[in-house]
């Protein structure tokens, strides 16, 4: 058997198309810039990959509570962030043929027309605006934030209080953000609406470098346990003159994604920063008493911080794989971890005609259906059935045969191993719950 796995872009947004993971967002009119919209498959996906990120970052840890803030919020917000002053661009334009790129990604000509001529540079402020009531002025300003992190900060000592926590302790969110990118793309690796996965880790300031290495350790391990190769991933220390205004040291985690290598997640050290901000400009207290040393300290942040888009990509690069048996067979395979997989299993009466198969392959999506998302298929040769189920990373395909009928066993295959096993069908629920409980790794590349 031989295997194929690095993959073009063409060939994965070509397979997110075709099998319903991500579409081109408004296609019919032609497209929207840089804007997609999830599939069936593409929402289990984006759905279980928040939901492990969720697991082990929150319910996992008695350290960790959740909170979700609104996308809206008072302008104050932003200008104390110092967004609107710092969360800026440097944008050029050619004026030969009048498209607009960042500063720092140009060369000495236009990537579109050659042309060498170009305007002076200016600050390009990439946070949505929009207004609030049916005024459009001034004073109804309001932004579409560009991170979740914002009401995190705000909500500090609510969480704090409500639910008791003490230091070091975190808060963590899912949700949409808006940034106004002037060059988005690589499908949905730069994108103007995109969801994060954000962490606030408060501690004590004297803790906060160690605590940073600790969760630069545990992300990257989190990838790994997900199915990424390790040297597919990479630390990178953000240089001062990169580094967001509110941070003390970052480091990101890059990923060789096939236009390569590429930042997937960014784990920041924002010091004081912004809890002081808001404090200070609000005038309301935003400290953590402490009960040891009977003092008030205002708490550093440890953020990782990534876009849940990203590591999407990076685990369907992972995944890919094209195999050639020595018949001269190729399948496509995603292999995807089981709990990242976006059905579980599909369930087929080996011939369609069979109302006695197909009575009972239906009872299975019936017991399977309301646990997982599970695929009924009774179409084509089972070889065929099969390959549909690799493509999209299936780890089950269970089958009802003729013997199914006579002693309630099916066959179980295996999506990379490829091997079946005879399970008998009233344990087959508990039997695949206990599987995608378990420890997986990709196999060897
Ligand atoms: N609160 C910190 C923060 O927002 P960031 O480095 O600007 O930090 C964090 O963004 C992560 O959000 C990035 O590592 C990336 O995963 C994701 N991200 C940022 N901009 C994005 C965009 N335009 N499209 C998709 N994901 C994006």
């Amino acid at each position: 058997m031989s295997t194929q796995s690095s993959v073009s872009m063409d060939t994965l947004v070509s397979l997110c198309k075709r099998r319903g993971i991500v579409f081109p967002n408004s296609e019919i009119y032609g497209g929207f810039g840089s804007t997609w919209d999830y599939g069936p498959l593409g929402v289990e996906l984006k759905n279980n990959i928040k939901r492990a990120w969720w697991r082990d970052m929150v319910w996992a840890r008695p350290d960790v509570v959740g909170l979700d803030g609104a996308i809206l919020s008072a302008p104050d917000v932003w200008q104390v962030s110092g967004h609107v002053e710092h969360f800026t661009d440097a944008l050029v334009e050619c004026r030969s043929c009048h498209r607009r790129f960042k500063a720092d990604e140009l060369g000495t000509n236009c990537p579109h027309c050659g042309a060498s001529d170009f305007t002076d540079t200016r600050q390009f402020n990439t946070m949505f605006k929009t207004f609030v009531g049916p005024v459009e002025d001034d004073a109804s300003v309001a932004y579409l934030r560009p991170e979740t992190c914002q009401m995190i900060y705000l909500n500090f000592r609510n969480v704090q209080l409500a639910a008791r926590m003490k230091l070091p302790f975190g808060i963590a969110q899912i949700g949409k953000a808006f940034r106004n990118e002037i060059t988005p793309g690589n499908f949905i690796f730069r994108t103007r609406e995109f969801e994060q996965m954000e962490l606030e880790y408060f501690v004590k300031p004297d803790t906060a470098a160690e605590w940073f290495d600790r969760w630069v350790e545990e992300r990257l391990a989190w990838y790994v346990r997900y199915g990424i190769p390790p040297d597919l991933l990479e630390r990178y220390e953000v240089p001062d003159d990169e580094r967001a205004h509110y941070s003390l040291r970052t480091v990101d985690i890059k990923f060789r994604y096939p236009f390569g290598l590429e930042e997937l997640e960014g784990i920041a050290n924002r010091g004081d920063y912004d809890l002081r901000q808001h404090a200070a400009a609000s005038g309301k207290e935003l400290d953590y008493f402490d009960d040891q040393s009977q003092e008030h300290l205002i708490p550093h942040i440890v953020e990782p911080s990534v876009g849940v888009e990203r590591p999407l990509l990076a685990f369907l690069v992972a995944a890919y794989a094209e195999e050639v048996d020595a018949r001269g067979n190729k399948r496509v395979v995603l292999r995807l971890h089981p709990q990242l997989a976006p059905v579980k299993a599909a369930v087929f009466p080996l011939v369609r005609r069979d109302a006695g198969l197909v009575a009972l392959a239906q009872e299975i999506y019936a017991t399977l259906g309301p646990e997982f998302p599970t695929i009924y298929d009774e179409s084509a040769a089972v070889g065929r059935r099969y390959r549909r189920q690799d493509e999209i990373g299936t780890p089950w395909c269970i089958t009802v045969d003729r013997q199914s009928l006579e002693d309630r066993t099916v066959t179980v295959r295996e999506r990379d191993s490829m091997t079946q096993e005879r399970q008998p069908v009233d344990e087959l629920l508990p039997e695949l719950q206990r599987r995608l409980r378990e420890p997986w790794a990709p196999p060897e590349r």
